[in-house]
């Protein structure tokens, strides 16, 4: 039995062993710069001879205005990818910018600090890490994304961190997302990350490139932030008008049903039922989210027998709230009170 589970468990760390590409962090980063200056980021799941999250910090440092860069690797499953390293116990890495001028962080203005234990977000030694930092940015594992955003939370962090798009179904981040604790970043995309060498999968989603570089991509990955961002003050435009034809109304609840967000009707008051994919348009002065997925027998929404996917019920805002201008605070107030 615990052998079993210890396979599991290696199994999902293998999975869970994919890189961001510098790429997609800098379109997704660029909304933010305002959040930045004068704080301590921790990039808490980043070995940092991989991670484009360090390079990303360490190399904007002073243009963000950044006090603290903070990164911690977690001591690696894989041998092979620490194999150039002289030591085999995970590190955390502090950089607190330029020092000889020459606008590049060097080695010697990295201070390089070793662990007791192997590096786990949930450790005593990254929590005192934590502590210390105002903004934590990171693509985590997504085998553990329940927990690692219950300990944001617990904390009190502001983040900005990667996740599959299904998380927004998960029943531990749903009512974070309802309650305008967490909300979707800017950028959505079908990402495509970097493996190691070891990575094996049979699937469209993995290919070898000419170089020999392994990839793997996913369906929706999107960032999850308690950050103040722009997109989220923008009103969806709406053309469509109601009609009982063309918006069913579900059997065990009083809404209708939207196929696609952007056929959300102009004129209809009442409750609606729509895709998560909804949410990378919320913006909550617009609309308030009502439910979600299930009906008044507590079954999944449906018309004449028929569940269609996951449904967020939202409603209308007839008067929209004005949005503080604390940047701390980034609730709508009306939504704090
Ligand atoms: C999805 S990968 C992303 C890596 C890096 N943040 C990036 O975006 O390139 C998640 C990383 O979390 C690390 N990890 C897995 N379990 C962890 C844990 N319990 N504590 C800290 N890091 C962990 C893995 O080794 C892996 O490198």
């Amino acid at each position: 039995m615990a052998e079993k589970k210890s396979f599991r468990d290696a199994k999902k760390a293998k999975q869970d062993e994919f890189y961001t590409q510098l790429v997609d962090i800098e379109n997704e980063l660029k909304h933010y710069r305002e959040h930045f200056r004068g704080k301590t980021v921790l990039c808490n799941c980043d070995d940092p001879r991989v991670s484009n999250f360090f390079h990303y910090f360490s190399y904007n440092f002073e243009q963000l205005g950044l006090k603290k860069l903070i990164t911690t690797c977690y001591k690696n499953q894989e041998r092979d990818l620490f194999s150039q390293h002289d030591s085999e116990r995970a590190i955390w890495l502090e950089y607190t910018g330029d020092h000889n001028g020459n606008r590049i962080p060097d080695p010697e203005e990295i201070g390089i600090n070793y662990f007791k234990g192997d590096g786990d977000f949930r450790s005593q030694e990254c929590i005192e890490l934590l502590k210390q930092a105002d903004i934590v940015v990171t693509n985590p594992p997504f085998s553990l994304f329940r927990e690692y955003v219950a300990q944001l939370m617990e904390y009190n962090k502001k983040f900005l961190i990667l996740g599959n798009q299904n998380a927004i179904t998960y029943k531990e981040i749903f009512p974070l997302i309802k309650d305008d604790r967490i909300w979707l970043g800017s950028t959505l995309s079908f990402a495509k990350f970097k493996v190691p060498n070891y990575y094996q999968e049979r699937s469209s989603r993995f290919w070898i490139d000419e170089d020999g570089q392994k990839w793997r991509s996913f369906g929706n990955i999107c960032w999850f932030t308690n950050l103040d961002v722009a997109k989220r003050h923008e009103n969806l435009i709406l053309y469509k008008k109601y009609s009982s034809e063309k918006y069913p109304h579900y059997n065990n609840y009083d809404a209708i049903n939207v196929d696609k967000t952007t056929d959300i009707p102009i004129d209809y008051d009442g409750v609606m039922g729509v895709p998560i994919t909804f949410l990378d348009k919320y913006n909550p002065a617009q609309f308030e989210i009502v439910k979600f997925r299930k009906g008044d027998d507590d079954k999944d929404l449906s018309i004449n027998g028929k569940c269609p996917y996951f449904r967020i019920l939202i409603r209308r805002r007839h008067r929209p709230i004005p949005y503080s201008v604390d940047e701390e605070e980034a609730m709508p107030m009306a939504a704090a009170s």
